[in-house]
C-alpha cells in the first residue's frame, strides 16, 4: 500500500489483498464493521465478513440511510453487540455509507475511531477527505453532522471494477471540478487521454491528484477562511446543482455528480458574463462530453423555473442577507464572489432566454 498522505493517514493500492492483510492486522473483536449490501457479492468482502463474523452490519447504501431512523438503528445495533473507547468502526461503501458511519462513530461513546474504505469513485476522491459527516434532516440535506476526521482512509481501486458506468462518470463530474478551480496536472491529464485511457494507466494518479486538491482546500478546516484556499471553492458547480438535485429529487431522475455537471456550465457563463475571463467553456464542455455527463442544463434550468432556483439558492447555507456566496471562475482558478440574488437573477434571466 502506498501512502499518500501522511498525516490523514491515506493510503491507497489496487491489490484486494492489501485489503484482507490489513483487516486480519488490525480488526479486533471489540470492533464493528459497516459493509454496503452491493458489495456482499464480490470475493474479498465474503472473506472479510468471514473474519468479523457477528460485528459485521450490512446496509444498502444510498441517500435514504442518511436518516435520524437508520442513525438510531445502527447505533442501537452496535451498543448491543457490546463496544468500548477503544472500538473502532469500519466501513466500506460510497459517500452515503461513510457519512453516515463517520456521524456515529463520532458520536458513539463520545467518539470511536472510524477506519473509511471508500467504494465509489465519488468517496476516493471526495466524500471521504476532510472530515465532514452527517445525516439528512427531512428540512435539507447534511444538516446535522459534525466534523471528526477518520482514523485512516484506505483506497482500493479494485472496487471500482464492480461499481456501475453511471457512479463513475458522477464521481469524474468532482474531479473535473478541481481540474477546474485549480489543478494544472489534473485538467491536462483528462484532456489529453481518452475516457478508456484514464480507466486503465491513469486512474490511480488522478485519484492521488484529487485527493491532494481536496486536502489543499480543506485544510480550512470549518469554512471560516475566505482567500485562495477557501473550503467553499469546492463549492463551484454545487450552486445551481444543489439547485437541480433537490427540485428533482423526488424523480430520483438528477445524480448530483451530473447536476454539478450542469452547475459548472450555468456557473461559467455566470462567470463570463461578470467579465471574470474564464476557461472556456469549450474546454470544460468537452471533458464533460468525455465522461458522459450532461453538457446542456436546458431541462433543468430554464425561464419557467428560473425564480424558483433562485428561490431555493436564497435558502441555501451559502446565502445570507439577500447575498450568496458565489463559485466562479476567474481565468483558471476558483473564486469566491459575493453576490447580490437581485444580480443573480438577472444575469441568471439572461442566460435562459
Ligand atoms: N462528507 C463530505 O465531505 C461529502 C462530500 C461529497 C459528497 N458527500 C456525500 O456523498 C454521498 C454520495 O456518495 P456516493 O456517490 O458514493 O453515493 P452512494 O454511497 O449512494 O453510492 C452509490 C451507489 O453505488 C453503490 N456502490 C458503492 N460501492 C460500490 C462498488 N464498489 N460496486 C458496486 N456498487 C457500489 C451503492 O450501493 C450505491 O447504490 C452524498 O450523500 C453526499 O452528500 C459527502
Ligand atoms: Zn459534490
Amino acid at each position: 500500500m502506498k501512502i499518500i498522505n501522511k498525516s490523514n493517514n491515506i493510503q491507497i493500492t489496487d491489490l484486494d489483498l492489501d485489503i484482507l492483510k490489513f483487516i486480519k492486522q488490525n480488526f479486533n473483536n471489540s470492533d464493528i464493521m459497516i459493509i454496503d449490501k452491493s458489495l456482499i457479492k464480490l470475493s474479498l468482502i465474503k472473506k472479510i465478513v468471514k473474519i468479523c463474523s457477528t460485528r459485521a452490519i450490512i446496509i444498502a447504501g444510498n441517500e435514504n440511510i442518511k436518516s435520524l431512523n437508520q442513525y438510531c438503528r445502527i447505533v442501537e445495533k452496535i451498543l448491543k453487540k457490546g463496544i468500548n473507547r477503544n472500538s473502532k468502526l469500519f466501513s466500506f461503501g460510497g459517500g452515503t455509507i461513510g457519512d453516515l458511519a463517520g456521524f456515529v462513530s463520532s458520536t458513539l461513546l463520545r467518539g470511536i475511531k472510524h477506519i473509511m474504505i471508500p467504494t465509489t469513485l465519488l468517496a476516493m476522491v471526495d466524500s471521504s477527505v476532510g472530515g465532514k459527516n452527517g445525516i439528512n434532516s427531512v428540512i435539507g440535506k447534511n444538516l446535522i453532522g459534525n466534523f471528526q476526521l477518520p482514523e485512516a482512509i484506505i483506497i482500493n481501486t479494485n472496487f471500482l471494477k464492480s461499481l456501475p458506468k453511471r457512479e463513475i462518470s458522477c464521481g469524474f463530474a468532482e474531479i473535473i471540478k478541481y481540474a477546474f478551480i485549480h489543478n494544472k496536472k489534473l485538467k491536462h491529464l483528462m484532456a489529453n487521454n481518452t475516457f478508456y485511457e484514464i480507466k486503465k494507466k491513469f486512474l490511480k494518479e488522478i485519484i492521488i491528484e484529487s485527493v491532494f486538491t481536496k486536502l489543499k482546500y480543506t485544510k480550512d478546516f470549518r469554512e471560516r477562511k475566505t482567500g485562495r484556499y477557501s473550503r467553499a471553492i469546492l463549492n463551484y458547480g454545487h450552486t445551481f446543482g444543489h439547485a437541480i438535485e433537490s427540485m428533482n429529487s423526488f424523480k430520483g431522475t438528477v445524480k448530483h455528480g451530473e447536476a454539478v455537471a450542469m452547475g459548472m456550465i450555468f456557473e461559467m457563463k455566470i462567470s463570463s458574463a461578470l467579465n471574470l475571463k474564464p476557461n472556456s467553456i469549450n474546454d470544460l464542455e468537452n471533458m464533460l462530453r468525455k465522461f458522459d455527463l450532461p453538457v446542456s442544463y436546458k431541462k433543468y434550468i430554464h425561464k419557467d423555473n428560473i425564480s424558483k432556483i433562485i428561490k431555493k439558492i436564497s435558502s441555501d447555507k451559502k446565502s445570507f442577507n439577500k447575498n450568496t456566496n458565489l463559485i466562479l471562475i476567474k481565468k483558471n482558478t476558483g473564486i469566491v464572489k459575493k453576490t447580490s440574488l437581485l444580480k443573480l437573477s438577472e444575469l441568471s434571466m439572461k442566460l435562459v432566454t
